[in-house]
């Protein structure tokens, strides 16, 4: 539920003008929508620093978890993880909800994030996330990108970025992002679980196709050393053991104290009630559908897939994913 007291936020629509759901298009070969390409020659020209990281995935794959993570490693617990959303922590480079929303959207932040902005000399309004990441007061700065490897900017690679990609097994993944379309006001109508899950299997969703975006950045692995590739499962196996793998490819040093309230800090049921963390603030989400903290489960497929439809769906898994290098887990 929306925060109380928070008039607004920096994705807020008035709830009573919400804009219709945008239509899916094909763009360079992916399937994707406006608010994630209008600003595209901006994001193409993005200037990263050395410095940057870059945490890339397919929606729904674990991103707010790893944002977080790398937020509390670089920041530690301050009064900011209290009163900024992690969405403003960790902008999503590629959105651009302004130019088409402005008789709906409030341009106005949280009022407690605003004066925390303010304070930090960040001048609001903001409208896209390519604005955030460029009056981001922290150093590192920590971005966030659905975009499939193909389209990340260049500058990213000049520099020589780190950069973290989650991936998630693709049965969870499809009906984590399904709950998602059926939430969040600017993804497009994700009709019945059947109609989605072929939608799922043929790319027709926002960032395309799972298969293509899972392997285009392990391929991207070989040549691109300072990439760490990772997955949903084995951070729910055991968070402590990734965190670690994570500190090793940051070249973190943090003593086990610090790692552990780190771990404790991102425990889904922590995450849940942190308003900070759980996206209640922002109103382009109808929590009434569905929390965006939902389950945090490997294997909740099961719930979803019937019986044909798993076999189908494997079928077709088997012939897309042909890399054997690649393997995910669809339960632990
Ligand atoms: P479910 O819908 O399966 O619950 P993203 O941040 O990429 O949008 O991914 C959201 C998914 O990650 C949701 O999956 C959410 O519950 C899950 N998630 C977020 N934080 C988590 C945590 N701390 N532990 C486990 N899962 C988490």
């Amino acid at each position: 539920m929306p925060r109380e007291g928070a008039a607004a936020d920096s994705m807020s629509f008035h709830q009573d003008k919400l804009p219709s759901r945008p239509e899916i298009f094909d763009f360079h070969g992916v399937s994707m929508t406006h608010y994630f390409t209008d600003n595209w020659e901006n994001i193409q020209n993005f200037q990263a620093r050395p410095d940057d990281i870059l945490i890339a995935t397919y929606p729904k794959a674990g991103t707010t978890w790893v944002s977080y993570i790398l937020d509390l490693l670089y920041f530690g617990q301050t009064e900011r993880q209290e009163v900024v959303p992690i969405y403003d922590r960790v902008p999503f480079l590629e959105i651009i909800i302004s130019s088409y929303s402005g008789i709906y959207l409030k341009k106005l932040l949280n009022p407690c994030s605003a004066s925390m902005l303010c304070s930090l000399h960040i001048s609001t309004p903001l409208h896209t996330g390519k604005d955030l990441v460029d009056n981001l007061p922290t150093s590192p700065r920590l971005i966030k990108t659905h975009f499939p490897v193909q389209f990340v900017p260049k500058s990213f690679w000049e520099q020589n970025c780190r950069i973290i990609y989650v991936a998630r097994n693709a049965k969870d993944n499809a009906v984590s992002y399904f709950h998602f379309d059926r939430m969040n006001n600017i993804q497009p109508e994700p009709g019945d679980w059947t109609d989605y899950v072929h939608r799922f299997m043929g790319g027709k969703v926002a960032f395309g196709s799972w298969y293509d975006h899972v392997n285009g950045w392990w391929k991207k692995k070989q040549t691109h050393s300072k990439l760490h590739y990772m997955f949903y499962e084995d951070l729910v196996e055991d968070t402590g053991r990734e965190i670690d793998k994570l500190c090793c490819f940051l070249g973190l040093s943090r003593s086990d104290e610090e790692k552990k309230r780190v771990t404790d800090g991102v425990h889904f049921d922590n995450m849940k009630k942190d308003n900070m963390a759980n996206y209640s603030t922002n109103s382009i989400m109808d929590f009434k559908i569905s929390p965006f903290m939902r389950k945090g489960k490997v294997g909740d497929w099961k719930n979803h897939f019937s019986e044909a439809q798993s076999e189908q769906f494997d079928e077709d898994y088997e012939k897309k994913m042909t890399d054997v290098t690649l393997q995910f887990r669809s339960e632990i």
